[in-house]
């Protein structure tokens, strides 16, 4: 549990790993267990690794094809009984690194990317966010390839990439981004993002680029901010 005043943890955290297959119903057990641990009955916050439109769910590029069309949100509220706010994982990150971290009331455009499985992308102008960017899915003409495809730290891992040719490959995705977006501050977040000295050389654009300062905790505390009303 999350004090949305602070950002800080009020509880500790209960970790149960995602069930196999992860469709709809055992992740939603899933997300059951954890609120009868806590015996909890406020609001719940919720991330996926998914377009996200009114509670529902619209893709599904790293997780079980069976959540495509899901209403996620209103499945959790009848599971839990709690009024629960379901959103893009990429976004209630970005939620939280802007109140409490790197992009701390930061005006203009604000855009956020977390490098793991999947690319994560999320956008605020002046504070707003733009729900649902999907950046990770952009093609360049000289790459012919979807982004996470050679920007992912999944691919970094997967095909054992040094991290300069990462860091190249890099360098070019968020060139592109800068091309198409202007941002002033891009913030760099995911696992990965704790080695930033070892990569962000390699990234040259005009915006600042900096890490993100809640690593593995700003989807939590962002979760937990959306489900208080926070957008
Ligand atoms: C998904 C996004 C998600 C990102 C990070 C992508 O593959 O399409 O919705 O935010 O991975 O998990």
């Amino acid at each position: 549990m999350v004090n949305t005043e602070t950002g800080e943890f009020t509880t500790e955290r209960k970790r149960i790993a995602t069930p196999q297959p992860a469709t709809p119903e055992a992740v939603i057990e899933t997300v059951k267990a954890i609120v009868d641990h806590f015996e909890y009955l406020g609001p719940i916050g919720v991330g996926i690794p998914s377009v996200v439109v009114d509670g529902v769910v619209k893709t599904a590029a790293n997780i079980d094809d069976s959540w495509i069309s899901y209403p996620g949100q209103q499945g959790l509220v009848e599971a839990t009984g709690c009024p629960v706010t379901l959103l893009n994982d990429a976004d209630v990150a970005a939620i939280a690194e802007r109140k409490f971290g790197a992009g701390h009331n930061h005006p203009g455009v604000v855009m956020v990317f977390t490098l793991g499985t999947g690319i994560g992308s999320a956008m605020f102008v002046d504070g707003h966010l733009v729900p649902n960017l999907e950046l990770g899915h952009i093609y360049m003409r000289d790459k012919k390839k979807d982004a996470e495809e050679y920007a992912s730290d999944r691919i970094r891992q997967h095909k054992g990439l040094d991290w300069k040719t990462w860091g190249k490959n890099l360098n070019q995705y968020f060139r592109y981004v800068e091309a198409l977006f202007s941002p002033q501050l891009i913030i760099i977040g995911g696992g990965v993002s704790k080695k930033h000295e070892k990569f962000l050389k390699y990234v040259n654009v005009d915006a600042k680029i900096v890490p993100a300062e809640l690593l593995n905790q700003a989807g939590i505390v962002g979760a937990a901010l959306a489900a208080a009303g926070e957008l």
